[in-house]
């Protein structure tokens, strides 16, 4: 049975586009949505123009009031019936209750060797830290923040002389070989962890 996959993005959606095109021929599941927090986050009119169905629901009338913003969230997801939600540099921070709906069916990608480095500024903090390697994590959503079981992993040397934008880079290019290849593992029901190198 092919698994439709809803991506939930807050920008330019690299990792959707790269998602949504290795979605084709034998792979077990296709693009259903793309759902952004944001109405003008680019990565929508790359989807429209892939004929991904496609919708916004604004964060900002909310006014901080997660749980409004959820149930206006969940109501266009449920619509649309995926059998996966993928968090693809999805910027909003999820409510226990909404991960709650979705715990076992969402997944996310995270621009750090998790348990290294959750929360914002990942490049930041592995650069401050020295570290020789850096990379990025493919993880089920649980309540707790870029903590859930881990997918797939990949890693990217630091180089010497590195700033926040080079890794970033780096680390990008990765998420865009990673991600891809745990959604399908995924949607085929194999939770085996894949590290790249
Ligand atoms: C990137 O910084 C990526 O590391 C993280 O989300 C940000 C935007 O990604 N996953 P995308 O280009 O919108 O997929």
């Amino acid at each position: 049975m092919t698994r439709r996959v809803a991506i939930l993005i807050s920008g330019g959606g690299s990792n959707m586009v790269k998602l949504a095109e290795s979605m084709t021929g034998d792979h077990p599941a296709r693009p259903v949505l793309v759902l952004s927090n944001d109405p003008a986050a680019g990565g929508l009119a790359k989807a429209a123009s892939m004929g991904i169905p496609t919708a916004s629901v604004d964060h900002r009338p909310f006014k901080g009031d997660r749980a409004a913003f959820e149930t206006a969230l969940q109501a266009v997801l449920a619509e649309a019936a995926p059998d996966i939600v993928c968090l693809a540099g999805f910027m909003r921070i999820l409510t226990p209750d909404f991960v709650g709906r979705w715990q076992g069916r969402m997944l996310n990608i995270h621009p750090s060797l998790l348990p290294k480095y959750k929360g914002l500024h990942t490049h930041q903090r592995a650069l401050e830290a020295g570290d020789a390697e850096h990379g990025c994590t493919v993880h089920e959503v649980t309540p707790a923040l870029d903590d859930g079981p881990i997918l797939g992993q990949a890693r990217v040397p630091v180089l010497p002389g590195d700033t926040p934008e080079t890794l970033a880079d780096r680390v990008l290019v990765q998420e865009h070989r990673l991600y891809p290849a745990v959604l399908r593992r995924y949607a085929a029901g194999d939770r085996t962890r894949i590290d790249l190198g």
